[in-house]
């Protein structure tokens, strides 16, 4: 039978009601690439993966998350569902939500979301609403929304996200054998970081596949898990982890430490180089799914990890399309030449 989602695929892992009728776009199932390039760059002598979640139908991982979020609010019956977001929830809710025929609201703070995000949020037909203030005070809003009106909340606070997106951490046991030595991610959130040990966890005590040591990495601007306090206005590049206050907090700090490993933060600039090491392996993501490779970067530049014989893998959390803009904006135009084989000549051969 042809893959039909993480669910069929994970069905008596992830607690969700039964007899519900699944809403998926065959998310998942994506693959694990190998970087030697970067490995190189890195100093060499151990293994590298990227697990590209780009590749799932709407652009990024939120879509293992929404498939369990959306099947379980239209099994209770729910007609509309709402999240705060910094982009690619919005547009896996809408996408998730056009296809259960359900209502999707999505709010978004103004003017910090990347464009083929926003796109996609409307494309799939969303109401999107912009306010005047941040991912955080969007997701006090939808919390405070959802506790007053039956409107089902999908961002990662509701725990069926959690059970789809700690799918990521099964496919990679299943593909490597075993759990990875290293797993860095990036952190906004902390939803996937919690639904991914979570994963582990529960495989190893099924499975004995080992347990990873967990790098989380957030952007040095909105840094609040590194600071120990929220940030009030967090600023970065990598808009998608542009919050300053995560829900799931508390429990990232206790993945890192259960795991034995930590929660560090990246420049932008460390992040943009990542970018660009990336796409360089020909895997273009959007800056937050840098993070990670910037993390791990500068955890052995800094001499901080000894990477020797580790497996490592990486998420890289959502496609470079999302945010065609960082790369158009902060890159050099390509040069406009005259129709002629001359110019092509002198451009190619002596440019
Ligand atoms: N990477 C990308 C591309 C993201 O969109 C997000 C979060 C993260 C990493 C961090 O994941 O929040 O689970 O720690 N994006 C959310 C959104 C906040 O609204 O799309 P997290």
């Amino acid at each position: 039978m042809h893959y039909q989602g993480i669910i069929a695929k994970y069905k008596e892992l992830i607690d969700i009601p039964r007899d519900a009728e699944v809403v998926t776009l065959c998310e998942g199932n994506t693959p694990l690439i190998p970087v030697p390039k970067i490995i190189d760059a890195l100093g060499g002598g151990f293994s590298l993966y990227i697990k590209y979640e780009g590749l799932n139908p709407t652009g990024s991982f939120k879509d293992r998350g929404m498939t369990a979020a959306i099947t379980e609010a239209k099994s209770r019956g729910a007609e509309t569902a709402i999240c705060a977001s910094t982009g690619n929830t919005a547009a896996s809710a809408a996408a998730y939500s056009a296809r259960a025929s359900m209502r999707a609201i999505v709010i978004i703070p103004a003017g910090k979301v990347a464009t083929g995000k926003l796109a996609g949020a409307i494309a799939y037909g969303a109401d999107v609403i912009q306010i005047d203030g941040s991912f955080d005070d969007a997701l006090t809003l939808v919390v405070q929304i959802s506790e007053k009106h039956p409107i089902a909340l999908v961002n990662s606070l509701n725990p069926y996200r959690l059970q789809g997106q700690k799918s990521g951490a099964f496919e990679m046991c299943d593909a490597l054998g075993r759990a990875p030595d290293w797993l860095a991610l990036p952190v906004g959130n902390a939803g996937n970081i919690t639904a991914y040990w979570m994963g582990f966890k529960q495989y190893h005590s099924l499975k004995n596949t080992g347990l990873p040591q967990v790098l989380g990495v957030q952007a040095a601007g909105a840094a609040p898990l590194v600071l120990g306090h929220p940030v009030e206005h967090p600023e970065t590049i990598a808009t998608a982890i542009r919050i300053g206050k995560p829900a799931r907090g508390e429990q990232a700090i206790a993945a890192a430490e259960e795991s034995n490993g930590r929660i560090i933060s990246v420049s932008d600039d460390e992040i943009l180089a990542a970018q660009r090491l990336l796409a360089y392996s020909g895997i273009w993501v959007e800056p937050a799914s840098a993070a990670g490779i910037a993390g791990l970067k500068k955890e052995i530049d800094s001499g901080r990890f000894d990477p020797k014989g580790k497996t490592i893998v990486t998420v890289c959390t959502g496609h470079g399309l999302k945010d065609p803009n960082v790369i158009t904006d902060n890159f050099k135009k390509p040069k406009i030449l005259p129709a002629t084989l001359a110019a092509l000549e002198k451009e190619i051969l002596h440019g």
